[in-house]
Formats: structure tokens, sequence, C-alpha cells
């Protein structure tokens, strides 16, 4: 694991995003998987501003997004799916063939998440896979004890996590669906690389814990310390309850 402390959440968003723009130049049909959420925004914002202004381009790149929340259509605003193709996709030259978010609104969980996996298996697995943490050390939305080796697979959410994203269902958390469906920990580690992206000072204690705590099912973000190709791009906010901090801003 290698940890880069920024001084902003700018400049950490933009050197995350400048690792998936150099990525997708050296591999331009890229298998990239997405994350959404706040710290995102940014993140996308950038790539954004690559393609149109620096000539990257995603008509080869593929994307498989981690999670989308059950009961939402993908015309639904507050899906993942609305999401991606507003703040990401509608601005960039990625074909919409090629982008893959599961459907919320499916009958059928398991043949979905199944398909979904044997999707990633034919596009020739995830080169470089995206992640933000939650408030409850989740990634993608492994909520606490979700098995370390899980596929995709329907997820109940945790209160902290519906109430981490009420801002998106008028405050209010009752709105915020109960479930998801979501990429395994197992699924989520095969990723060849993988990309942690964590600001605020919201999320330093939680980070602390997940890279330097024990490696434990209540908090799924302990597994990325097995992985081998690891980067974890943070600002100094959320870096400041690192016990390795002084090691990794020298
Ligand atoms: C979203 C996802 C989540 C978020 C995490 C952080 O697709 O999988 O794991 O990455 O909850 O969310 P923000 O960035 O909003 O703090």
């Amino acid at each position: 694991m290698e940890i880069f402390i920024e001084a902003t959440q700018e400049k950490a968003t933009a050197l995350a995003a400048s690792i998936v723009a150099g990525s997708i130049a050296k591999k331009p049909d890229l298998v990239l998987g997405c994350a959404t959420g706040r710290t995102m925004d940014r993140l996308y914002a950038c790539l954004i501003e690559d393609c149109q202004k620096r000539g990257l381009s995603f008509s080869e790149v593929k994307t498989f997004n981690l999670d989308e929340y059950i009961g939402l259509a993908k015309e639904d605003e507050r899906s993942y799916a609305y999401y991606m193709n507003q703040v990401f996709f509608s601005k960039t030259d990625i074909q919409l063939s090629n982008t893959h978010i599961l459907d919320g609104m499916t009958s059928d969980f398991e043949a979905e998440c199944r398909q979904f996996e044997a999707q990633i298996s034919v596009s020739g697995g995830i080169d470089l896979q995206l992640l933000g943490i939650g408030q409850s050390g989740h990634i993608g939305f492994n909520e606490p004890l979700s098995s370390l080796g899980s596929r995709t697979r329907d997820k109940k959410l945790m209160r902290i996590t519906r109430e981490q994203n009420k801002a998106f269902f008028n405050n209010n958390v009752e709105e915020v669906p109960e479930s998801a469906l979501t990429m395994g920990v197992g699924t989520i580690l095969d990723a060849r690389e993988i990309l942690l992206v964590a600001t605020g000072e919201h999320k330093a204690e939680i980070l602390a814990k997940a890279l330097e705590g024990p490696i434990t099912a209540m908090i799924s973000a302990t597994v990325l310390q097995l992985h081998p190709a690891c980067k974890v791009i943070v600002d100094e906010a959320a870096a400041n309850q690192l016990a390795t901090l002084e090691y990794w801003k020298s």
C-alpha cells in the first residue's frame, strides 16, 4: 500500500484523476471500476476537463460501477445510474454500451449480480478500481460483517450509511433506500489496481482504522491491506489520525 497525502481536497482528487488519466493513456481500453459520492464529484470533474480540453479519450474505456440502490430506476435522479450519466458519462466520449451499472429495479437480484460478475470476467477483469470509504468503513456498500470473500450481491444498509447519504434524499434518512446491490469485497480485491480516495476530517478516524488497524470484516476497507497494488490518496484533514503520518509525509 502507498499513501499519498496532499494539502487539500482539490489537490488529492486532482492527483487521483491524473493517475486514472495516466492509466487510460497507457491502456485506452482500460476497464475502470467507478464509485459515486461526494469524493468522486471533483475527480470526475478533473477527468471531464482532461477529456474536453486535453484530448483524453474514453471511447474504448469500459466501466463497472460499484453499487446501486435497490428500488431506484436509472431515470430516478437519486440513483447512481442517473448520477453517472449526469455527472460523468454524458460529458465524455464514453460509449454508454461500455458502461455497466447494476439494475436496482431488477426482480431477480441473484441473476442480476451473477450477470454483472460475468460481464466483468468477459471484459478481462477490472484494471483500476476507484473507491471511496464510508463512515461505516464500507467500500462499495459492503457494510460491517460483509464476508471478505463476498461477491456482488444485495446488502442491507446501516443506519450510519443512510444518514451519510440523506442529503440526496431531502435530508430525510427514511427516504434513503434500505438496501443496495454492491460488488463484493472479493470482487473489489480482484481488481488489478485499486485507488482509494478519502478527503475531509470526518474520514480521519475510519481511515486510520482501515489502513492501520487489524484486518476485520467489521471494517471492510481493512481488506485493502491485502491488495498488492493499492494506492490511497488523501488530503491532510483525512490523514491526520494516521499513526504513520510523518512517514508518508516525508
Ligand atoms: C459509492 C460507494 C461508497 C462511497 C462512500 C463514500 O458508490 O460505493 O462506498 O464511495 O460511501 O462516499 P462519499 O464520497 O460521499 O463520502
